[in-house]
């Protein structure tokens, strides 16, 4: 029997046991990896009629133990033929992880972190996906994850049993697979407090012994004058409806702790050369909306189109940009007497701008 039909198997037999079981496979070490339903190493938890198989756990080739855990505090036995079919599973997944002897050396293997900040916001998670498509579009021989830098959005996705890993939980498992090669890509907007995190992180998992032989961290989305020229250009392009007449403000991030919020300034030149009513302006940091008030009447604008300059139209696009509180955006520009439009589309929307993420992607594989 394959690991398919051992696992299919599996989901039969579960139907026997309590309800809400979860299954792990527990090393010596005592750690515990995620596993989906076809027995692959993975970060989200399967759920078949209520039944969990949460991970196994592979260490020096061939040493586990197997773990049944209850959810509610229940106690649950084990029948002999579930138990087997976990050894046999486990095995299973052993053997395809091969039986390399100490000391020889690793085959090349490579993966690919997606690291995004995250979002709980449905829209914004399909976002993600089509990230993840046209990540694999490119790089289709490479092992391609996910981790999510939120605290509070991992902790609200595991409330509806979605798993996400942080990116050192993430580069944790990929060591522990044996990873030899990996290019981590930041899909935040400017190398802000975020991506220092992630980089510094990353070098210190590249130091570890016995782990990666060589791991790098891709450049965020704006990075350089051509990135944002094409996310400029692309945005510019895609407000539809738009009189020559009307103002645009894309609405960035910003930080007040960060020297990278400059880039936010840079990007405001760049839009008011394509355009000079065209405006960048942001949530935190130095480039509030009141600085533009002055400018917007001076020009004697009516309308203006607000648009999100983050990779997903998450929380900030909703509320603080197009949302009915009286200090949003678009209630403090009605207010000052201007029709506003907003479009809840985020940057990472665009094929085009993803493939200036996928650019930073591609650089950092040529150096492996
Ligand atoms: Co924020």
């Amino acid at each position: 029997m394959d690991r398919e039909g051992a696992v299919n198997r599996l989901i039969r037999e579960s139907e026997d046991l309590p309800e809400r079981c979860a299954v792990r496979f527990r090393t010596k070490s005592g750690v515990c990896i995620p596993m989906d339903m076809k027995g692959n190493p993975r970060i989200e938890m399967a759920s078949i009629r209520g039944f969990f198989v949460e991970g196994y756990h592979v260490i020096n080739h061939c040493c586990y133990t197997i773990q049944i855990k209850m959810e509610r505090g229940r106690e649950m036995k084990l029948n002999k033929h579930m138990l087997s079919l976990l050894v046999m599973i486990a095995l299973l997944c052993c053997s395809l992880n091969g039986f390399a002897a100490h000391g020889e050396k690793k085959s090349e293997k490579k993966a690919i972190l997606l690291v995004a900040f995250g979002t709980s916001v449905p829209e914004a998670r399909k976002v993600f996906d089509r990230i993840d498509e046209q990540t694999r579009k490119a790089f289709s021989d490479v092992e391609i994850r996910w981790a999510f830098t939120s605290k509070i959005i991992r902790a609200k996705l595991a409330k509806e049993g979605k798993m996400m890993d942080s990116p050192e939980m993430a580069l944790s498992r990929l060591m522990n697979d044996g990873y030899t090669h990996v290019a981590v890509l930041s899909l935040q907007t400017i190398p802000g407090e975020e991506f220092h995190e992630l980089y510094q992180n990353a070098q210190l998992f590249g130091q570890m012994a016995g782990g990666f032989e060589k791991i790098l961290v891709a450049r965020p989305l704006l990075s350089s004058a051509k990135d944002m020229e094409i996310v400029a250009g692309t945005l510019m392009k895609n407000i539809p409806g738009r009189k020559p007449e009307d103002a645009v403000i894309f609405m960035g991030h910003g930080t007040g702790h960060h020297p990278a919020d400059a880039i936010y300034l840079a990007m405001n030149q760049v839009f008011q050369e394509i355009d000079p009513r065209a405006f960048v302006r942001t949530v935190e940091g130095n480039l509030t909306i009141e600085t533009l008030l002055s400018k917007l009447k001076q020009l004697k604008i009516k309308k203006v189109y607000l648009v999100p300059m983050m990779s997903v139209a998450g929380d900030h696009a909703k509320n603080d940009m197009a949302g009915d509180e009286p200090d949003s955006w678009k209630s403090i520009l009605t207010r000052n007497g201007y029709q506003c439009e907003s479009i809840l589309k985020g940057t990472a929307d665009y094929p085009e701008i993803v493939e200036v993420w996928l650019d930073h992607l591609r650089t950092v594989l040529t150096h492996f």
